[in-house]
């Protein structure tokens, strides 16, 4: 693990909608911040499906990490600390929490109990607050009660989104969502990213209309659509580091830096 007098800002990446470059944008955001601008880094996994941590070469079906983390930790009165979750992996500025499918198991543990459904992954991040500079949270695509943890700990939420007619709806959807999540956390900032981004018409009116009139602050550049970025996600490695030159590596580069600028201001 990576220690040292940091001060871990927690970022969440969310969308109600399914397979719109969540993960890749996760993955892609921890890559270039561990491995590119040598900050620490420190992975949540929070889809059951295990996609980054199968990326990040820790995915255990058996495994424990952040079941663990959430429904047996000291700070409520379990056995694990933080640090008997965190795994390395092979990149030297990035460590993980992984999950699996138990995951599903843990969202409906939570629902049933009547102590701190939702503060669970705040509490038990605390421990670990100077060790990194960054927490990244891949989120699933449920509105979880272990997605609902993550983004209670979250100082900044990155909404990637995708073109298309239900985006509109899922989009309006989520910002009611956040409003209310914003009551309870009033320091979650949210910036929505436009990924999968074309050349054509269709593409670059609905950009025009993500960041005049959604009403979410949107991320200056877009991601570009990439055949190397489906390519990546089949050789199960993190897009930067898959194709460093790729559009979509640059255009993550891009939005790294606007990140780092409005969490270090
Ligand atoms: N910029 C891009 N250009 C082209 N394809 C992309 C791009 N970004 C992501 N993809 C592809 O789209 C698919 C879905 O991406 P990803 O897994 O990141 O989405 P997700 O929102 O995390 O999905 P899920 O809801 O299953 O968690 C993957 O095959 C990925 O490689
Ligand atoms: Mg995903």
């Amino acid at each position: 693990m990576i220690t040292g007098g940091k001060h871990m800002k927690i970022i969440a990446v969310m969308s109600p909608k399914g397979g719109i470059g969540k993960t890749t944008t996760s993955d892609s955001i921890s890559y270039i911040l561990g491995e590119e601008q040598k900050k620490g880094v420190l992975i949540l996994e929070g889809d059951p499906q295990g996609d980054t941590s199968e990326t990040f070469g820790c995915y255990e079906p058996e495994g424990i990490g952040m079941s663990e983390l959430i429904e047996n930790h000291v700070s409520n009165g379990g056995r694990f600390r933080t640090t008997d979750l965190i795994k390395p992996t092979a990149y030297s500025h990035i460590d993980i929490i992984p999950a699996n499918g138990y995951l599903m198991e843990t969202d409906t543990n939570l629902r049933m109990k009547n102590d701190n459904q939702i503060f669970r992954v705040h509490d038990a991040l605390e421990e670990v607050k100077d060790a990194y500079d960054y927490c990244v949270c891949d989120c699933g695509r449920l509105f979880d009660m272990v997605v609902i943890n993550m983004l209670m700990a979250a100082e900044f939420l990155i909404v990637p989104v995708k073109v298309g007619g239900f985006e509109v709806r899922a989009i309006n959807n989520l910002s009611e969502q956040v409003e209310e999540l914003q009551q309870i956390n009033e320091k979650l900032r949210t910036k929505a990213v436009l990924t999968m981004r074309q050349k054509n018409k269709t593409s670059l009116d609905f950009e025009e209309w993500l960041k005049t009139e959604s009403g979410f602050d949107v991320f200056v550049t877009p991601v570009r659509q990439s055949v190397i970025a489906t390519r990546a996600a089949i050789a199960m490695k993190p897009l930067p580091e898959f194709s460093p030159r790729s559009i979509a590596s640059q255009d993550y580069r891009n939005i790294v830096f606007e990140l780092m600028k409005d969490m270090e201001a």
